[in-house]
């Protein structure tokens, strides 16, 4: 068993991963991401304390499934050679769900002792690699080719970014990649801010949440060159369906509520 120690805005890694597990063991998974099933088994540490139940983990799993849609539109269009960079990827095996082509390069980026742990439990692959580093910190994006079309894609990390990072860090990725970029993540609104105490990964960990994006037009101001491709409200993507009953009953009577119905959205921008 591998023991992990990890704090604050890492542990919550735990949480997501957990709810794919539990995902992956319901009778009809929303993901199947037996990967995360056998990580969990892998590591030593009490789940419980993720508050993580089976009811909750569709939610957890209909936001990956989401995302990863996104992330095949972005390489079918693209076809041929074409580099994602998952960033945050704590200890999600998206690479896997996905599996492209040996003309994609895929890079993880997350904290160095995440990408230990992620060494630990997965196995290697051709034209993947991991790289150990704050994705706040400059350096690592001269670590991935440009001139290529690029995707980032990040899910559940916007929100651990002050709004002065994720901002730079979008200015950097646009400069960087001049073979036409992407950028695909989800983020809270200033409502799933201020009420983040009820967020389990919150709760569980210990972790602050900063950034919320209220209005996914004012990103195309502060970051020169991207334009908005789509926003979609979580609540009621697609895949939202597949959410418990009692979860979607409570979205169709939230949905008159605009800042409530709009705490999670995926956002999609190009240049
Ligand atoms: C809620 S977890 C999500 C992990 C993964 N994307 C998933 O869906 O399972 C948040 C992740 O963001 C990572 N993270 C937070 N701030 C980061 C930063 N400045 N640089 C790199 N990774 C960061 C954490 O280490 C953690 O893996």
């Amino acid at each position: 068993m591998l023991r992990v120690q990890l704090t604050e805005a890492r542990e919550t890694l735990l949480v997501t991963l957990y709810g794919r597990a539990l995902d992956a063991r319901a009778t009809r998974p929303v993901l199947g991401d037996t990967m995360a099933s056998e990580a969990v088994n892998a590591i030593d540490f009490d789940f419980a304390t993720t508050h993580i139940t089976p009811r909750m983990a569709p939610t957890v799993a209909v936001r990956a499934k989401f995302i990863d849609d996104w992330v095949r539109e972005f390489l079918r269009e693209h076809q041929g050679e074409a580099t994602v960079v998952h960033l945050g990827a704590g200890l999600d095996t998206r690479v896997w769900r996905i599996d492209p082509g040996p003309e994609v390069t895929w890079f993880d980026v997350d904290f160095p002792e995440v990408i230990e742990i992620r060494r630990a439990l997965f196995p290697e692959r051709p034209g993947y690699h991991m790289i150990g580093a704050s994705v706040t910190d400059e350096g690592w994006l001269d670590r991935i080719p440009d001139g290529r079309p690029t995707l980032a894609v990040a899910e559940g990390l916007s929100m651990y970014l002050t709004a002065r990072e994720g901002v730079t860090l979008l200015r950097r990725i646009t400069d960087r990649f001049n073979g036409g970029t992407t950028i695909a993540f989800d983020a809270f609104n200033r409502l799933a801010i201020r009420t983040q105490k009820m967020n389990p990964a919150v709760r569980m960990s210990g972790a602050t949440l900063h950034w919320s994006v209220d209005h996914p037009r004012d990103l195309v101001r502060d970051v020169p060159g991207l334009r908005l491709r789509d926003a979609v409200v979580a609540l009621t993507a697609p895949g939202s369906e597949l959410l418990p009953r009692g979860t979607r009953v409570l979205s169709s009577a939230l949905r008159p509520f605009r800042p409530i119905r709009q705490m999670s959205r995926y956002l999609r921008y190009e240049r």
